[in-house]
C-alpha cells in the first residue's frame, strides 16, 4: 500500500473519534483563518482536507448566496460532514465532497477562496495539492492555510521529537515551509501570521 493509501485508511478509522480531539474542533486560531480571508457573502470557497467538517457552519455563517464546498479524501470523514452539515440545516450553504486534492474535478478558476486548516501537513503530496487549488482558485483568490510549520530559531529537542513522532503517526512533516511552497506555485503572500507559544501560523496568500 503506498503512502497515500495508507493515510486515507488512517483518517477513515480517525475519523470515529476524531472530534473529541483538539484539532477536531472550532477555535479561534481555525476562526482567524477564516476571518482572515474577508468574504464576501456570497463567495465560493472550498474547504481542502475538511476533515469531519467541524469549521463548515462557521464558515457558511459568512455567507448569503454563496457555498462552501470541503473535500477530503476519506468517505468516513465526509460522512461525518455531510451529517453535522445536514443536522445544522446548512445543506444549501456546505457540502463536503469524497476528492483527492491532487486531482479535483472541478473546472479552473471555480472558487472565489480556499482555506486548509491542519490539513497540509498530511497531504503526502503537499505540493502538487497546492499547484492544484491554485487550478481551481479564481485571479486574486485568497487562498488561508492554518498549519503546523518549523518554530523560529533553534528547533528545541521537544519540537525535534514531536516532528519525529508526528512523521510516523502519518502527518508528512510538521515542520513543511508551506511559505516557499505556495511562492513557487503561483501565488504571492499577504500576511503571515504566528501565533506565540505554538508551532502553528496561517499563510494567507493570493493567487497571481
Ligand atoms: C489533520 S486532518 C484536518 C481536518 C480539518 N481540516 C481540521 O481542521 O480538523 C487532515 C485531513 O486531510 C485529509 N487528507 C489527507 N490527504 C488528503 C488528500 N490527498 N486529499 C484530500 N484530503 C486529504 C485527511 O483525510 C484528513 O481528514
Amino acid at each position: 500500500m503506498d503512502r497515500t493509501a495508507r493515510t486515507r485508511k488512517r483518517y477513515d478509522r480517525w475519523s470515529r473519534y476524531y472530534d473529541a480531539f483538539d484539532l477536531g474542533g472550532v477555535n479561534d486560531q481555525k476562526k482567524l483563518a477564516i476571518d482572515i480571508l474577508e468574504l464576501s457573502p456570497d463567495s465560493t470557497v472550498l474547504d481542502v482536507g475538511t476533515g469531519t467538517g467541524a469549521i463548515l457552519p462557521y464558515l457558511a455563517g459568512k455567507l448569503k448566496g454563496g457555498k462552501v464546498i470541503g473535500i477530503d479524501f476519506s468517505e468516513a470523514m465526509v460522512a461525518k460532514a455531510n451529517s453535522r452539515i445536514s443536522k445544522a440545516g446548512l445543506s444549501s450553504k456546505a457540502e463536503a465532497i469524497v476528492a483527492d486534492c491532487t486531482a479535483l474535478s472541478f473546472e479552473p478558476e471555480t472558487f472565489d477562496s480556499a482555506l486548509a486548516t491542519f490539513a497540509f501537513t498530511s497531504f503526502p503530496e503537499p505540493e502538487k495539492a497546492i499547484v492544484e487549488v491554485a487550478r481551481v482558485l479564481k485571479f486574486s483568490g485568497k487562498f488561508s492555510i492554518l498549519d503546523t510549520g518549523k518554530p523560529l530559531g533553534k528547533p528545541s529537542f521537544r519540537y525535534r521529537c514531536l516532528k519525529a513522532m508526528m512523521w510516523r503517526a502519518g502527518f508528512t512533516d510538521i515542520s513543511l515551509d508551506i511559505p516557499k511552497i505556495v511562492k513557487e506555485s503561483g501565488f504571492r503572500i499577504l500576511k503571515l501570521h504566528r501565533f506565540r507559544g505554538s508551532f502553528a501560523y496561517i499563510c494567507l496568500c493570493e493567487k497571481l
